[in-house]
């Protein structure tokens, strides 16, 4: 089974989610994360841009690890792999998505929201997974419970998380990272204001040291 997402993101475990419209913004966008401590970015599938922003900034920005979002078709798990993408994520999971990711050998995030769903990806062999939409699910409470009979699962928590609660997901046992895109507002994106993003990672970046401490 191939290298796990969450040892991937260890050293950097607040995750960038990025939603990009424009494919020649990807490159500044993923150097304006890096320089603020952010590698591991994830580009959602949501626009016709993304494929071409994955392989942009898996070209030219090698201190990033870019990674793909919202996987939700075998078919876009080939189109990721072969655009580069070193992980894949998707808000859900079938075992038609689950046997194509498995298949690419690139590590991947199914999602799951209940404790039936830990219970089905551990039967499969998958103890990572992502926790969406994290807040609307239950948050930091409902994942704390899952750790109690199912601490075998690992999670990355996404959805409605900011940096107020990404410090309360970290501090979980059962917690690898979390995913969120208030590092990467979609105005400051629009306007090009890499500056404004690069500060944006690096509180976001300071986080992540919560686990260590
Ligand atoms: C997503 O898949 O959209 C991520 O979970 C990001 O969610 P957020 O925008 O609420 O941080």
């Amino acid at each position: 089974s191939p290298a796990s997402v969450l040892g991937l993101v260890d050293r950097a475990p607040v995750v960038p989610v990025v939603v990009v419209s424009d494919a020649a913004a990807a490159v500044p966008l993923a150097r304006a994360l890096v320089a603020g401590g952010l590698p591991a970015i994830e580009v959602t599938l949501r626009t016709p841009a993304a494929l071409e922003a994955i392989r942009a900034i898996a070209a030219e920005v090698p201190q990033a690890m870019v990674g793909a979002g919202t996987v939700i078709t075998p078919e876009q798990v080939g189109a990721c792999a072969a655009a580069g993408a070193r992980f894949l994520v998707s808000p859900g999971w079938t075992d038609t998505l689950l046997e194509a990711m498995r298949g690419s050998g690139v590590p991947f995030l199914p999602g799951v929201s209940t404790a039936s769903e830990v219970v089905a990806l551990l039967e499969r062999g998958v103890r990572e997974m992502k926790f969406f939409p994290a807040r609307a699910a239950g948050g930091t409470a409902y994942l704390e419970s899952l750790s109690g009979p199912l601490p075998q699962a690992r999670f990355c928590p996404t959805g409605g998380i900011g940096p107020a609660s990404a410090p309360e997901y970290l501090a979980l046992p059962n917690v690898g990272c979390v995913g969120g895109s208030w590092m990467v507002p979609a105005d400051a994106v629009a306007a090009g204001d890499w500056a404004r993003i690069e500060e944006l990672a690096r509180g976001a970046a300071r986080l992540g040291g919560v686990r260590d401490a």
